[in-house]
């Protein structure tokens, strides 16, 4: 009888450390490849580097929302006039490259 609760949670267990080491890969090829998207990779980026101009309450909120994908997409390339870092530039590139997507 007890070996039907034990089992589940030594699949469990075996699950977690099979994760583990996975989740810490910091293989450079790896976040290469990975997808890149407005919501996942691009609107971060922005939010974090381009408050409070381009949101709510800022000076250019109304003409350049950063908050509309739209907005964002048909600037593109232009963001990076404004990017400081390679890494930002990058992965500006990198996302206007693969049409820009949303998701
Ligand atoms: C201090 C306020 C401020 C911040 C912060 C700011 N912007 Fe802007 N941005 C402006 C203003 C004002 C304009 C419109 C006038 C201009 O082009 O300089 C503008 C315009 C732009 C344009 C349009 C350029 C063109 O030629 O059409 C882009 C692209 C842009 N910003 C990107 C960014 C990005 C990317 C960030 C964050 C890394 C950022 N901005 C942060 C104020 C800001």
């Amino acid at each position: 009888m007890k070996v039907f609760l034990f089992l589940p949670i030594f699949v469990i267990g075996i699950g977690l450390v099979e994760r583990g080491p996975r989740l810490q890969d910091k293989n450079p090829r790896r976040v290469d490849s990975a997808k890149v998207s407005y919501i996942a990779s691009i609107a971060p980026l922005l939010v974090k580097n381009c408050q409070p101009c381009h949101y709510p309450g800022g000076k250019v909120f109304k003409k350049l929302p950063f908050e509309n994908y739209l907005v964002v997409k048909k600037l593109g390339l232009k963001l990076n006039t404004r990017f400081k870092t390679e890494e930002q530039q990058s992965l500006v590139k990198r996302w206007v490259e693969a049409g820009a997507p949303k998701e």
